[in-house]
């Protein structure tokens, strides 16, 4: 059994094993699975562990998590849930910035900070005390990746350009969130709401007689953070190949503008005439230069709306996204009892009912407004007619089911109690999720400088002594 295992971990020294791996990519998936490398090493052995038994995706991937406040931090927590080990490094005493940001347990960290750094280990280090560039560089040499999202020049400002890490770990993957790209903004430090103006979500957000609006979802800072853990696990991917790390780099403004990628294509199709799904066509206003805020209107060729249900006197979230898609216009309309709508010219193709989407939306909120939006949401999903309930956070918070898939988790924290996270959205079925709360400032601190990076224990001492890794005292911070 020993001999075997040898055997499949050695390497192909000749053309001849190689030319075999190219023959074997005809044979069945076991075929392959057995097979040995590909050249740069080897393709293991198709498990035999039940599914979920098998570890994680991100199992032995070790994160260098420089990141802070919300972009970055999305980033790390997402790859820490798919089993990477991430060793976010704070400033001593001070931390990441949210910690104290929106606090809403007196001496506890905030649920900004809790929400966003879960599964993480926490070290202090602070990166401008040599001896805290001694822990540094011991980390580079040891993590596959650094993710940072500070200010524009603030990691080469601390000495940790890409040429030096690249030299220390070539392996090192060092990916980045800025504001902007390179260009004329490149310098500027962004938050969250410049990106989604920067980005084409603000212009094309909100009512056409309003000003722009910013959305409740984190494109920007959470939405990036995505954008780079794509990135980052691609990068991976290629060092298999390449043995070498790379640089990866997603600025807010480009994460933005991928997310509205439908409204570019919008601003391409006025050239050609109005956009005749947008409400403001059915009535009659005419189209500018720009894409104008839609409103409700849908994103897509099904036109849609948001309408009132039972309730919505008292209840601001007593509404439902109705989608009056072709294929179920009968449908709809024997639902909303208005069934010559099936067969009249004016209404039953979609280029007819276009000019006439005020009045037909008017027509079937007279009908969900005789309904709950859940009443709505049943007897409309029966016949395949597509709508959304609006969802306040309360009723999300105590949905059973995003419980059940673990999409919604309650972990309990050391100093502020239970409290709900959103956990892996990502749903792997060999590799299950690792959520857990999120760890204290330097709470992992010896922890990784004796079990990750073998420092002993008089030298652990000596950090401490020297002021790295520990709050500056009254009089330092004075100074
Ligand atoms: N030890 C010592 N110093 C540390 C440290 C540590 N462990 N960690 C950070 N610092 C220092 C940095 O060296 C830097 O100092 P310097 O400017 O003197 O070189 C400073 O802390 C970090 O600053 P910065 O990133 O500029 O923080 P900020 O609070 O001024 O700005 C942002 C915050 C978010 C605006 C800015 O980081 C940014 O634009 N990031 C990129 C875009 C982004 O991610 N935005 C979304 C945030 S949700």
């Amino acid at each position: 059994m020993a001999k075997k295992k040898q055997k499949a971990a050695k390497k192909p020294t000749s053309k001849a094993s190689a030319r075999k791996v190219v023959k074997l990519a005809g044979k069945k998936p076991a075929a392959k699975a057995r097979a040995k490398s590909n050249g740069n090493g080897h393709l293991p052995r198709m498990s035999t562990k039940p599914y979920g038994q098998a570890g994680r995706a991100l199992d032995g991937v070790k994160i260098l998590d420089f990141t802070h406040v919300q972009s970055g931090p999305t980033c790390t927590q997402l790859l820490a849930y798919m089993g990477a080990d991430v060793i976010k490094v704070e400033r001593p005493g001070a931390g990441d910035i949210t910690r104290g940001q929106l606090r809403d347990v007196p001496n506890a960290d905030s649920l900004y900070f809790t929400m966003l750094n879960g599964t993480k280990r926490s070290i202090t280090i602070d990166s401008k005390h040599p001896k805290g560039m001694d822990i540094l560089n011991r980390l580079i040499k040891t993590c596959d990746i650094l993710v940072e999202n500070f200010a524009p020049g603030a990691l080469d400002r601390m000495g940790l350009t890409w040429e030096y890490i690249h030299k220390l770990n070539p392996r090192m993957i060092v990916a980045s969130v800025k504001g902007f790209g390179p260009g004329p903004y490149e310098e500027c430090k962004v938050y969250e709401n410049v990106a989604q103006c920067a980005g084409g979500a603000a212009s094309t957000t909100g009512f056409r007689e309003g000003p722009p609006l910013v959305t409740g979802a984190q494109i920007g800072d959470s939405g990036t953070g995505l954008h780079l853990a794509l990135g980052i696990v691609s990068a991976l991917y290629q060092r298999i190949r390449t043995g070498r790390g790379q640089k990866v780099l997603c600025a807010m403004q480009d994460g933005v503008l991928n997310l509205c990628r439908v409204k570019l294509r919008d601003q391409q199709r006025l050239a050609h005439g109005p956009l005749t799904e947008y409400s403001q066509y059915s009535e009659g206003v005419p189209f500018g230069k720009a894409v104008p805020r839609a409103g409700n209107d849908s994103g897509g060729g099904q036109p849609a709306w948001l309408l009132k249900c039972k309730g919505w006197e008292t209840d601001p979230d007593a509404y439902i996204y109705f989608i009056t898609q072709a294929p179920v216009w009968n449908e709809i309309a024997d639902l909303i009892g208005e069934p010559t709508w099936k067969t009249d010219p004016d209404y039953a193709t979609p280029k007819a009912r276009l000019p006439r989407l005020k009045k037909i939306f008017a027509r079937i909120e007279e009908w969900t407004q005789t309904k709950t939006k859940f009443e709505v949401m049943d007897i409309c999903n029966a016949l395949d007619i597509p709508v959304g309930p609006i969802l306040s956070m309360k009723e999300i918070a105590e949905d059973e089911s995003l419980r059940a898939t673990g999409t919604v988790v309650e972990v309990d924290h050391p100093t502020r109690g239970k409290y709900l996270t959103v956990g892996n959205p990502i749903k792997l079925s060999d590799s299950p999720a690792k959520v857990e709360r999120s760890p204290l400032l330097g709470e992992h601190t010896e922890e990784v400088l004796s079990k990750v990076l073998g420092y002993s224990a008089s030298e652990i001492a000596d950090i401490k002594t020297s002021g790295a890794i520990t709050p500056p005292k009254k009089e330092e911070k004075a100074a």
